[in-house]
């Protein structure tokens, strides 16, 4: 080949000469037309992040003109890119040759004030930022694809507060469903003491009072009192909007709490509770009010189950194996609808009429298990229904066990 070029003739390679132009002029207007009238903004910096040249549609979705940034702007002088770190990963680009994407929010002043725009809201761009290098390999400029990311950025906010909406709805709609069963669970305990404050006062006015029996039925009704306070503060508690609050707890604890909600509902619809807890069960840490509400949640599904059967009985049965506790919740009720069965985690699937559940439940009881690093899953029986819950035992969430 080398052989063939030393003897080509002055006119053959000013042909060659001519084509190799040609061919640069048609891969330069490519390039240009590319760059030019692509649809995403772009632009192109020298070998130390200067501004050299922008795109149309730079100019129009970002209102910038030429004059403002061509020579002037920086990417390395940006007090957002300084702001947020992003520093080290441009001179990865510029002293390293390598390609890097970053995410960078601006705020709504600090966005306008650099484009021209008039936004109200936080902007979220993407920008890849891609080296060009000459023949030795060293960085001579680099090009600049921006994407905006803010519409989705919006939608993800807007769902994130639409499912934290649907979350304290759900918690909302379980709750008012145990109301008439709190009620009930409040009003024993002060019917119980109107009637020894009412005896107290005929004894009283007959003055024959036994100052023995009026000791002994002030402090029962103190503690029926108490019993009030309890159920109210815990209905407080369990009303509020949270964060999730770690703590070691032991199970029984969790399941004595969940009763003072739930207990009557069973009661009225007749339905026997099987307790079988391993004695001493090791502490879980978690956040008990979350999984009381997985248990609420759990206990509501099975009181529905339960309504056509005769013989209604409720069993949950926890044992540790290894740094695991394994909690199964059993109903003996009609089960879980076989075209259903796939799906109950999913939100928003549903067999109950409107007003009785928004088909939340399981899949909120889901997203708090999969908080606690847990697992759940169900298991259809001859008769009704098992939820089996795993959960690690006295280890805090997405942290690795101690070795
Ligand atoms: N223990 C159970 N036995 C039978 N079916 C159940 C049980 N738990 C849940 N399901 C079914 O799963 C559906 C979804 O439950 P869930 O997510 O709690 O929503 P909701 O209770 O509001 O319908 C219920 O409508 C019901 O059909
Ligand atoms: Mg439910």
């Amino acid at each position: 080949m080398s052989e063939t070029r030393h003897h080509e003739s002055d006119s053959q390679l000013s042909v060659r000469l001519c084509a190799t132009e040609k061919d640069l002029e048609e891969t330069r207007a490519l390039f240009s037309a590319i760059f030019d009238f692509g649809p995403f903004p772009m632009w192109i910096s020298d070998h130390k992040g200067t501004c050299l040249r922008i795109n149309e549609a730079l100019r129009r979705t970002w209102g910038v003109e030429d004059q403002d940034v061509i020579g002037k702007y920086n990417m390395f002088d940006d007090p957002v890119v300084k702001e947020q770190g992003f520093s080290p990963l441009l001179n990865r680009v510029f002293d390293d040759g390598e390609s890097v994407t970053l995410r960078i929010e601006y705020d709504p002043v600090q966005f306008n004030q650099l484009t021209g725009a008039h936004r109200e809201v936080k902007s979220v761009i993407e920008a890849t930022i891609s080296p060009q290098k000459n023949s030795l390999g060293e960085v001579i400029s680099a090009i600049v694809l921006h994407k905006d990311l803010t519409p989705h950025q919006l939608m993800e906010e807007a769902k994130e507060k639409a499912i934290t909406l649907m979350k304290q709805a759900q918690k909302r709609e379980a709750v008012g469903l145990l109301v008439a069963g709190v009620a009930h669970e409040i009003n024993q305990p002060l019917t119980y003491i109107r009637a020894v404050l009412e005896c107290n006062l005929h004894d009283l006015t007959q003055q024959e009072i036994d100052l023995r029996v009026l000791g002994e039925e002030c402090r029962e009704a103190v503690k029926q009192v108490d019993r009030i306070s309890c159920i109210i503060r815990h209905l407080r508690l369990f009303g509020r909007v949270e964060t999730l609050s770690f703590r070691e707890v032991v199970l029984d604890e969790i399941l004595d709490s969940t009763l003072i909600l739930v207990g009557h509902l069973l009661q009225a619809n007749h339905i026997t509770l099987k307790r079988d807890l391993q004695e001493n069960l090791p502490c879980i840490l978690c956040d008990p009010l979350r999984l009381e509400q997985v248990l609420i949640n759990l206990f509501q599904n099975a009181v529905s189950a339960l309504d056509t059967v005769e013989d209604k009985q409720i069993a949950i049965t926890a044992v540790a194996r290894d740094d695991l506790l394994i909690l199964c919740f059993n109903d003996n009720g009609t089960g879980v609808r076989p075209d259903l069965q796939g799906r109950i985690f999913d939100p928003f699937v549903t067999t109950k009429k409107v007003g009785q559940g928004m088909g939340l439940g399981l899949s909120i009881v889901y997203g708090i298990i999969k908080e606690h690093d847990g697992d759940i899953q169900y298991y259809a029986e001859k008769q009704g229904s098992t939820f089996v819950i795993t959960l690690p035992l006295k280890r805090a969430p997405n942290t690795p066990p101690e070795s």
